[in-house]
């Protein structure tokens, strides 16, 4: 049935920072993803869906299409309007902003619309305004029998007042041969909505010899609110010589409300919220109740990525629609404030590192200069004499590498950093923790 199998759940991808060469301009510019394609397909319900995919390209890394993650909670056993989501990051983890490709599942046939119900009622014919002119006032009754006015619908003439028994010698002079005549209270027409209570105003009867008959008139045909159609209501009743009205009809239909009210999507943990680099991003979730559909929680589909690797805003988007396509496209803006004080690790690499390093310079000392280490290649400065092991190193002192390096005692660190439980290194430092290390990681980094 589904074309597509996307995964429900979507991963905020916690990149690392990749590993690369001593990059002296980190890459800040994130991909793009464009849809190939229309950005809105319709299909049927049952019919496969196949994605038409899109495509994603980089400043640094080029063609990165293959790496774009789409994800969608799209079933096409059920009418609605559903979103693909596709995302990407480049090797930098740069998050591209997310693109969403809409797709609407649609009932196969064309609806029968407000088909009658159950009730063969034609279409509600609009009945002359004085619609039976009944006797008002038992005075006025003359020769009524036939209201002139009625609803021009064949289905409604068929009863007709039966013949009196005229063919009898009726002994008495004055026999009763008159039917009664009905009149509707309230309009012959009447037009509510869908899921609205109907009140049957009724009809009144009467009659030139019984008076009044309006509580022995039969009523047959009903309305169901809840399925939208044209109605008829009709009215009967016999005096008591026999004599049965002409009936009287009352037309209701019950109009399809149309839907206008978009769903509401309501995140938890609010729109915006800030994060220290390098804190987990955990999705605090969100609902989404739509008036008329209900609770569409499950039909939200989710856009963007947050790098929190990387300092910066990003921007994620849900999205949901309800049955009548009424589409919610909301944002949370997250933001990603670098970790540590470079300025208070500038003060400290003056206390704990400026006795064996230059640190605002690549001279050399009694260690390396330290200007530019961070994202460089461990062990690559010409004028320094490494050890062998910094010298044949082939990591680079990114964040990682440089919190293992200057978080423990180096004797320990070296064997970590260079993967080799052997090695060793002349550098012979006993490791900072907390709020040391990450200001001094900090201004390792800005002194570039
Ligand atoms: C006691 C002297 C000493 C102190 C203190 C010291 N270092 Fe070093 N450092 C060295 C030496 C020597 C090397 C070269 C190690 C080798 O070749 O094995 C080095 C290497 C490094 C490297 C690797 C450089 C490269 O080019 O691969 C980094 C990064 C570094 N030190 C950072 C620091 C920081 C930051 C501090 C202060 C928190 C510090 N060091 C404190 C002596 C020291």
């Amino acid at each position: 049935m589904i074309g597509l199998s996307f995964t429900l759940a979507i991963t905020f991808m916690m990149l690392a920072a990749p590993a690369s060469v001593a990059a002296a301009k980190p890459d800040s510019t994130p991909p793009v993803i464009k849809l190939i394609g229309a950005d809105s397909v319709t299909i049927q319900v049952g019919e496969s869906y196949r994605d038409a995919g899109a495509k994603a390209s980089d400043d640094v890394d080029g063609d990165i299409s293959a790496s774009i993650r789409s994800v969608s909670t799209l079933d096409t056993s059920k009418p609605g309007t559903y979103a693909v989501a596709y995302n990407v990051n480049d090797a930098a983890g740069n998050a591209a902003a997310s693109v969403f490709r809409f797709v609407k599942v649609v009932e196969a046939a064309a609806e029968p619309a407000a088909e009658p119900a159950v009730k063969a009622a034609p279409e509600p014919v609009a009945p002359a305004a004085t619609a039976v002119t009944a006797p008002a006032v038992e005075t006025v009754i003359e020769d009524t029998a036939e209201p002139a006015t009625e609803p021009a619908v064949e289905t409604v003439v068929e009863e007709v007042a039966e013949p009196a028994p005229e063919t009898k010698p009726a002994p008495a002079a004055k026999a009763d041969t008159r039917p009664p005549v009905i009149k509707l209270r309230g309009e012959a027409s009447i037009s509510i909505n869908e899921g609205e209570e109907f009140i049957d105003p009724g009809a009144t009867a009467w009659d030139m010899v019984d008076g009044n008959l309006t509580s022995r008139i039969r009523v047959s045909g009903e309305v169901n609110t809840s399925r939208p159609a044209a109605y008829m209501i009709s009215y009967n009743v016999s005096d008591r010589a026999g004599n049965s009205a002409k009936k009287v009809s009352r037309f209701v239909t019950v109009l399809r409300t149309v839907d206008m009210t978009p769903p509401v999507i309501t995140l938890k943990g609010g729109d915006s919220l800030t994060l220290v680099e390098d804190e987990k991003y955990i999705e605090a979730g969100f609902t989404a109740m739509d008036e008329v559909d209900g609770d569409l929680t499950a039909r939200v589909e989710q856009g963007g990525m947050v790098n929190t690797a990387r300092p910066g805003t990003y921007t994620l988007k849900y999205f949901v629609a309800d049955r009548a396509d009424n589409r919610t496209i909301i944002e949370r803006k997250i933001t990603v404030t670098p970790r540590g004080d470079a300025a208070a690790g500038e003060a400290l690499a003056m206390k704990k590192c400026a006795s064996c390093h230059n640190i605002t310079s690549t001279k050399k000392k009694f260690g390396p200069g330290l200007k530019g280490v961070y994202g460089r290649k461990a062990g690559s400065m010409d004028d320094f004499n490494y050890s062998s092991w910094l010298g044949a190193g082939k990591w680079s002192w990114d964040k990682e590498n440089l919190k293992i390096w200057l978080g423990e005692n180096t004797k320990e660190a070296v064997k970590k950093v260079s993967g080799n439980p052997d090695a060793r290194t002349k550098m012979n430092f006993r490791g900072l923790s907390g709020d040391d290390l990450d200001n001094i990681i900090a201004f390792l980094k800005r002194n570039r």
